[in-house]
């Protein structure tokens, strides 16, 4: 029995009414890794991530998870989205009590609480309002939220793109740091190339739609020993905008497709 969960993707493919967007797509995300999809605006990226949350069922193709969940999660597969999605009438602990409501005793509840508050640098802040917070924290109390549960696979839908670049920054230290102490299957979605080589182990490169593998390129350094204005990462990067540059401008002609503007 494998210790953590793992998600694999066999011939996945998906259509919105007859408009593919994802085409065979065979991956898996591994339990403590950080498998990254990264690709051009439009390319079913969020698509893909809904289905292997089990939020949307592919056209075609499977999707299995193996392994194994720990007795103390209360949600396997649990999402922070790039919006935050915090209750403005509730505070920052109560935003993170609000996931464990019904399903914990209520010490258990606060101890949970504290723990995840202290985990993302949010101890002083548990009585504030979200109104309160930079967009930064208030993405903090997202993370810490999805820690909560102790979910046995993180889908991450580009958690820092509505962060300025100093808060996105900071939070990616801090997000590699938690990643790689929590130990999760971590799914993440950007289209940040930088953000990929600085917390992807494995980084799924989609073509534009109808999003394909184009490319999977492994990092196995440890994410705590990646540092923005590394050199090696750099070149990764650069790498990586070399394979998609073309669809990128090719999907910016096109434009969104109408009736649905996509994040
Ligand atoms: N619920 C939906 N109904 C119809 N079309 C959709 C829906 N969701 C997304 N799309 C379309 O599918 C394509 C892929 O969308 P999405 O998965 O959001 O791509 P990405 O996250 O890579 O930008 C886009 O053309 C988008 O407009
Ligand atoms: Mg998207």
């Amino acid at each position: 029995m494998t210790a953590g969960l793992r998600l694999v993707l066999d011939k996945v493919g998906h259509a919105y009414d007859d408009m593919t967007v994802l085409d065979d797509i065979s991956l898996t995300a591994e339990p403590g890794r950080v498998t990254v999809l990264v690709g051009p605006s439009g390319c079913g990226k969020s698509t893909l991530l809904g289905i292997m949350g089990g939020m949307l069922a592919p056209t075609t193709g499977t999707v299995c998870c193996q392994g194994e969940v720990a007795p103390d999660c209360l949600n396997p597969l649990t999402y922070v989205f790039q919006d935050f999605a915090l209750l403005p009438w509730r505070s920052v602990a109560g935003n993170v009590a609000l996931v464990l409501e019904g399903r914990l005793s209520r010490a258990e509840r606060a101890d949970r609480v504290r723990e995840v508050l202290a985990l993302t640098g949010l101890t002083a802040f548990a009585d504030a309002w979200p109104r309160q917070l930079s967009g930064g924290m208030r993405q903090r109390v997202g993370i810490a939220r999805a820690l909560a549960v102790r979910p046995a696979c993180l889908l991450m839908d580009e958690p820092l793109s509505a962060l300025d670049a100093q808060t996105r920054a900071l939070l990616l230290d801090d997000f590699a740091a938690l990643i790689e102490r929590s130990g999760t299957t971590t799914v993440y979605v950007t289209h940040n190339l930088a953000e990929a080589v600085r917390l992807g182990h494995r980084i799924v490169v989609l073509s534009r739609r109808p999003g394909r593998i184009r490319e999977i390129v492994s990092i196995d350094r440890p994410l705590s020993d990646r540092r923005a204005g590394d050199a090696d990462l750099a070149a990764m990067e650069a790498a990586l905008w070399d394979m998609i540059r073309d669809d990128a401008a090719a999907a910016e002609r096109d434009g969104p497709v109408s009736g649905h503007v996509s994040a």
